[in-house]
């Protein structure tokens, strides 16, 4: 088949995989590549069983895959021939040298832009889709351009705003898609070229175009606003739980206010996934390295804020357990960051079970899609928790539960069934305000929520 154009995306892993599957499926006439340096990653995408878990992807991969799109470890091959690439490697916060803990790894990012430099014959328009510091497109320019084949290369940032969980409803209807270049004659042709893709299904008014760095910065600005807002009411959940207020009725209260919205206001154990802390923290850097300290302290705040949530739900559970939770069964529900993703990077339930082990709590972990990865985040702690498919069994025994990720299922559970088979007294610890608290407590449970008054027998 004659395809248009051919596309390449690099790195087939949260972003690149369901991206670029939407993308072959609403352009037929496209040819997509998606290449990775992990072959185990890459047979997952080729088989029946696909290596992430997000609601709807199945299909989209199905009915594009082996027609317009495909997946393969042939990075050299897959440069040679695109007109187009995505560059979607990871781009964690460094642990090493000068800005460890702060600044973005961009060691796969440079590795990409020399692998495209070697392996091309002709010009390319290359694509920013990581989340990386504002005006690293000038240091990619400088690396592809500083070439002696003679070749021109337009590097563009188009930021990918899909959430873990609502990826395909997000890429289907995207809020909007962002696409910066550079605003010279080929920067502009290039940018055509990129909202031509989208404009396949996008409405045009949804697509913002803008200068290059416009677009890289507005990638970290968007996750430090969400991050913020989570940040600031889970600040106002422990003055709510000092006060009687409930931090349900706050946010509501508040939410209805057109100014403010209702969403991103839910208070909880705190924020987890690759992306919010290891963002800001790489605006922090960037605004220290300006000499932004005011600006970088501010920012740092959400992260510090949200550290502070996560002990202090720990602390919680050890204050209202008698303070000691030694030798005691504690039934963690949800390991996962968020619901609808088996995705556990950044997740609370890792400090929080860490913690949890601290203080020699016999801790029992269960998730509907998270425990491979949880098993994997806890490796180095041995027997000393247990992971369970079943969440009955993980409750049996157990002295108390914590929800640590709010899967819709946990709230239809028999909690009568979970009581009876519970040490009495017998707590719940709701991190994700998910549960029905009333009815739990007058069941016979002692349950502490975030935010809200505790609804004690004792
Ligand atoms: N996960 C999200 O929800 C999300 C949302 C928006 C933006 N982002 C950003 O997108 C980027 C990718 O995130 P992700 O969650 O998809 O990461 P990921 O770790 O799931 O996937 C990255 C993939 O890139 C591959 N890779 C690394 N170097 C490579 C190379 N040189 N050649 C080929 N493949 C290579 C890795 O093997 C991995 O499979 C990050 O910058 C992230 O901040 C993530």
């Amino acid at each position: 088949m004659n395809f248009k154009k051919k596309i390449l995306c690099i790195g087939a892993g949260y972003v690149g995989g369901p991206t670029m599957a939407m993308i072959a499926r609403k352009c037929p006439d496209y040819k997509v590549t998606v290449v990775d340096i992990n072959p185990a990653r890459i047979a997952a995408w080729n088989s029946a069983d696909i290596p992430i878990y997000e609601p709807g992807l199945d299909e989209v991969v199905q009915e594009a895959r082996g027609r317009n799109l495909f997946f393969s470890t042939d990075v050299d091959a897959g440069i040679r021939e695109a007109d187009i690439i995505f560059v979607a490697v990871n781009t964690p916060t460094k642990t090493f040298g000068e800005g460890a803990g702060k600044a973005a790894d961009l060691q796969y990012w440079e590795k990409t832009a020399r692998q495209i430099l070697a392996n091309s014959e002709k010009g390319k328009i290359i694509v920013e889709k990581s989340t990386l510091p504002v005006r690293t497109a000038e240091a990619m320019e400088r690396i592809l351009n500083t070439n002696d084949k003679g070749l021109h290369f337009e590097v563009l940032s188009n930021p990918e705003f899909l959430a873990e969980g609502t990826a395909i409803a997000d890429l289907e209807a995207p809020d909007r898609v962002l696409i910066g270049s550079r605003e010279t004659p080929e920067g502009l042709q290039a940018r055509s070229e990129v909202v031509d893709i989208y404009a396949h299904w996008v409405p045009k008014k949804s697509i913002i175009e803008s200068n290059v760095w416009s677009a890289e910065l507005s990638k970290l600005v968007a996750n430090a606003f969400l991050a913020q807002r989570v940040s600031s009411i889970n600040s106002i959940s422990a003055l709510c739980e000092k006060t009687e207020a409930d931090v349900g009725e706050v946010a509501y209260a508040i939410g209805t206010d057109s100014r403010i919205g209702t969403k991103f206001l839910k208070a909880s154990v705190g924020f987890g996934g690759s992306c919010f802390q290891k963002d800001i923290l790489n605006l922090v850097y960037i605004c220290q390295s300006y000499g932004l300290t005011a600006v970088a302290d501010y920012w740092e705040s959400v992260v510090k804020l949200n550290d502070w949530q996560q002990q202090r739900f720990v602390q919680t559970i050890l204050s209202s357990m008698f303070n000691t939770v030694a030798g005691k069964r504690i039934a963690v529900l949800g390991f996962a960051f968020k619901a609808d993703t088996g995705d556990t990077r950044e997740s609370p339930a890792i400090s929080v079970v860490r913690n949890l082990v601290g203080e020699r709590a016999a801790v029992v972990v269960t998730d509907p899609k998270a425990l491979p990865h949880a098993k994997a985040d806890l490796k180095d702690l041995g027997d000393t928790v247990e992971f369970e498919d079943d969440v009955y069994k993980a409750c049996e025994g157990a002295h108390a539960i914590a929800i640590l990720t709010e899967w819709k299922q946990y709230k239809d559970l028999d909690f009568a069934r979970i009581l009876k088979s519970m040490q009495s007294p017998a707590f719940i610890f709701d991190g994700r305000n998910l549960l029905d608290h009333q009815a739990l407590y007058k069941m016979g449970f002692n349950v502490f929520a975030i935010g809200k008054s505790p609804l004690r027998h004792f």
